[in-house]
């Protein structure tokens, strides 16, 4: 009983023209990967997590295929509301839990049992520019609004993980893993309130995706930090092989 997470499968398959594949080698035929690596790896009593950011459709009459893909991989899964899930309205979580009940969980202001830990999550924010820089590439100041604007979007992200953390608290749970889309941290910080929860809570692990390529995989945070393991596990800085957590 294995808990795995892969975030990022961007799938497309009623949106042909979302195709991923100019995107390099790593994305070429990638959802082929995806299947075969998951079910070499998974089995039915593990957990799997998808970090977000899961479809290309708008609506969900559109993500219907890629969820069924979703579906059908080895395993529970259990799915984090990403940046390009435009199916997925946040209010209306528990509307997608009640229509794919036993088939997929969607985790968003909510938690899911997983032994004696509770999963707990939300989509996140960071600030991610634009930034302007120097001639050397360093940093060297940013758009003010744009900035303003994220820290409001960060604050209600944030609330809603606490949501997410006192319903799982409320019913008894000590130990958590927590899930996020973003990075808990931008290129500028160094912790977030993202990070400090994960400290107030005693939180184990914290996952996250959305960095793509080789340039972004190093945005925030990989590894220990004050006692907490951070994992990045969007799809292709995995190479589609999803991480066991536990
Ligand atoms: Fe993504
Ligand atoms: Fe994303």
């Amino acid at each position: 009983m294995s808990l795995y997470a892969i975030g990022d499968l961007h799938l497309s398959f009623q949106v042909p023209d979302k195709k991923m594949d100019t995107f390099g080698r790593v994305w070429v035929d990638h959802e082929k990967k995806v299947k075969k690596n998951c079910e070499k790896l998974i089995r039915e009593n593990d957990t799997l997590v998808l970090a977000g950011d899961h479809s290309w459709g708008r609506k969900l009459p559109e993500c219907e295929e890629d969820l069924k893909f979703i579906e059908d991989l080895p395993g529970r899964k259990v799915l984090v509301r990403g940046n390009h899930d435009m199916f997925w309205d946040a209010k209306k979580t528990a509307k997608l839990n009640e229509m794919y009940q036993s088939r997929l969980i969607f985790l968003q202001g909510n938690y899911v049992p997983y032994k004696d830990y509770a999963l707990v999550g939300t989509k996140g924010y960071t600030f991610e520019g634009p930034f302007y820089l120097d001639r050397r590439g360093r940093i060297r100041g940013w758009d003010e609004k744009e900035a303003e604007h994220a820290e409001k979007l960060v604050e209600r992200e944030y609330e809603r993980l606490v949501t997410s953390f006192e319903a799982a608290k409320a019913d008894g749970y000590t130990k958590y893993i927590m899930f996020l889309h973003y990075p808990p941290t931008n290129i500028l910080q160094k912790e977030s309130c993202f990070t400090k929860i994960a400290e107030k809570y005693g939180v184990e692990h914290v996952i996250y995706a959305h960095c793509h390529g080789e340039e972004r995989f190093h945005d925030s945070i990989r590894g220990e930090f004050h006692g907490i393991q951070y994992h990045l596990v969007s799809g292709d800085f995995l190479k589609w092989n999803p991480e066991r957590i536990l």
